[in-house]
């Protein structure tokens, strides 16, 4: 019974609603901070914050389902966001984004089967008389090609390997 129990249990989301005095009105702040200690919210960290706020878990679900901010997937491990906004689209970002897309085959806002590579639309990344943009785990890059994009990831790619 102690294993399923811990199974159950969430320590940082446990933590995270602590925080908040497990107020059932700090939903949506608990479940944006638990996204923030894992990358997304899996069925352990939502079963206890439902179980802290003594709220129900279809609730929690409701919550989490309604708004699109919340993510109910792994993150890949090589987030790229490819700018798609218009002064990158003169500079070739759909070009750099239709590369992307066949590379790693998957849609813009998927992930590459094996979890290596996430491929994100962002409008604008601050960086427009550079383009096309690109931000590589949090990186900004300019002036990217689909030869340096490939480069970069694969560096990326076996420094984690290494690591
Ligand atoms: S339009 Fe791409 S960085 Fe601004």
């Amino acid at each position: 019974m102690a294993a399923l129990i811990d199974k159950l249990e969430h320590a940082p989301a446990r933590l995270i609603c602590g925080r908040h005095g497990n107020r059932p009105d700090a939903l949506l702040e608990i479940l944006h901070e638990a996204q923030a200690a894992d990358g997304w919210l899996n069925d352990d960290a939502l079963r206890t914050i439902a179980d802290a706020l003594n709220i129900s878990r279809a609730e929690t679900h409701g919550v989490v389902s309604f708004y699109h901010d919340y993510k109910r997937e792994a993150p890949a491990k090589h987030a790229i966001k490819l700018c798609r906004a218009e002064a990158c689209q003169a500079v070739g970002s759909e070009a750099l984004a239709a590369h992307a897309e066949k590379k790693w085959d998957t849609p813009t806002g998927g992930k590459s089967a094996d979890g290596e590579i996430g491929l994100e639309a962002v409008y604008c990344l601050g960086n427009c008389a550079l383009g096309p943009s690109v931000m590589i785990d949090g990186e900004l890059f300019g002036r990217m090609t689909p030869e340096r994009l490939d480069a970069l990831i694969e560096q990326r790619i076996e420094k984690t390997e290494r690591e």
